[in-house]
């Protein structure tokens, strides 16, 4: 049998890797930028957070969401104070569509009702409801197209108010920072408009935080730095370093209903031991000042160039915008400096690096993109 041919492969074999840094099967040796897009929080193979893994795996590795499991408490407790919703509550789930899909449910079951705002350059996953308020219609197919959404653009506040006065939204949906999209970031004062205005037409604000949330934007959540509080906060990618684990965070505002959510692998152990090995390494090493310290410091210092159009991004979720086509300089980035970078369209290399990425691997990338520029 042959893999489902659906993902471009750069031909590198990763069998390695710690901090930020992996090694592939030739022993040659890589500065990791892109995080394995955005999930790498607290470094690869991080000590504690392996012998958090593996003394688990020796004690109980999986029970149903049937069973008490005190491991969903103290991750619901260390993450409130980490990110100061100590009055929200947590579901957890495997994936960032899936947190999505189960923030826009509900959002549906809150409201009554059925149509969902989402903007233009959205990618909110690839699920049926995710990728319906995902604004790219190649991976839309005519199954998933059947939702009630509307696009409206960034940052036009009139725009989401005419589609909400008609009254039948039940939710927005808004990236923290867009990602995919290319790096573009919702004003502070768009993001209070969204806050009001959704709490005027009583619909439910969702931030989807899954690839600028988790410390990468130099705040925990990138919307706090517009100082808004959302309903209902999607979160996965860092949340666990690697582990598959998602999760969304409710407002009071919601009645948890026996049976209105659930899964079968949310919140196991293996995934929550690993969840909360993150939020102490996160606290431990101060790795969301590092981010927005060592992250301004590489936009700060990216060479002029003509063919650089535009720097954009917070902490260590940046964007740098070309006015050509990324590829040949991503791949000189690659086999000839070693160094893995990211990218969002043609024309954008886009760094997700390890929250841990410190100066000097910062200066080595800055160094290396002088010399392809
Ligand atoms: C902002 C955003 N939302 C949702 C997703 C989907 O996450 P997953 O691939 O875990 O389903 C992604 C993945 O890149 C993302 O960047």
């Amino acid at each position: 049998m042959e893999l489902f041919d659906v993902y471009s492969l750069f031909d590198v074999t990763p069998v390695k890797a710690l901090g930020c840094k992996v090694w592939d099967d030739k022993g040659q040796e890589y500065l990791d930028l892109y995080g394995g897009h955005a999930v790498i929080s607290v470094g690869h193979s991080h000590p504690y957070y392996v012998a958090a893994i593996t003394e688990q795996l020796g004690k109980i590795g999986f029970y149903s969401n049937s069973v008490v499991n005190p491991l969903q408490s103290e991750l619901a407790h260390k993450l409130g104070k980490a990110c100061g919703y100590e009055d929200y509550s947590l579901f957890l789930d495997n994936s960032g569509a899936e947190s999505n899909e189960n923030a826009m449910k509900l959002a549906s079951f809150h409201t009554g009702k059925d149509r969902i705002i989402a903007f233009r350059k959205s990618f909110h996953g690839r699920t049926s409801g995710a990728v319906a308020v995902t604004d790219n219609p190649k991976i839309v197919s005519p199954f998933n197209a059947n939702h009630k959404v509307t696009f409206c653009n960034l940052n036009d506040a009139a725009a989401v108010e005419a589609e909400l006065a008609k009254g039948d939204v039940a939710g927005v949906i808004i990236e923290g920072i867009q990602g995919c999209g290319g790096i573009n970031l919702p004003t502070e004062q768009f993001l209070q408009d969204l806050e009001r205005l959704c709490h005027q037409y009583e619909a439910v604000l969702i931030l989807d935080e899954i690839q600028s949330g988790y410390g990468r934007s130099g705040k925990f959540f990138a919307h706090q730095w517009a100082g808004i509080r959302p309903d209902i906060i999607t979160m996965a990618k860092g949340i666990a370093n690697g582990f598959p684990c998602g999760g969304i965070l409710i407002s009071p505002k919601f009645e948890a209903v026996k049976g209105m959510l659930g899964t079968t692998f949310g919140g196991n152990y293996l995934a929550m031991v690993a969840a909360n090995a993150v939020l102490d390494i996160m606290e431990k090493e101060n790795l969301v000042e590092n981010a927005l310290q060592v992250g301004e410091w590489i936009k700060a210092n990216i060479p002029a160039s003509p063919k650089i159009k535009e720097v954009r991004g917070r902490g260590l979720m940046l964007g740098i915008e070309f006015n050509e086509p990324v590829a040949p300089i991503r791949k000189a980035l690659l086999f000839d400096k070693h160094i893995f970078t990211g990218v969002a369209g043609t024309n954008m290399v886009r760094l997700l690096a390890p929250l841990c990425l410190t100066m000097e691997q910062a200066k080595v990338f800055i160094d290396a993109l002088k010399e392809v520029l």
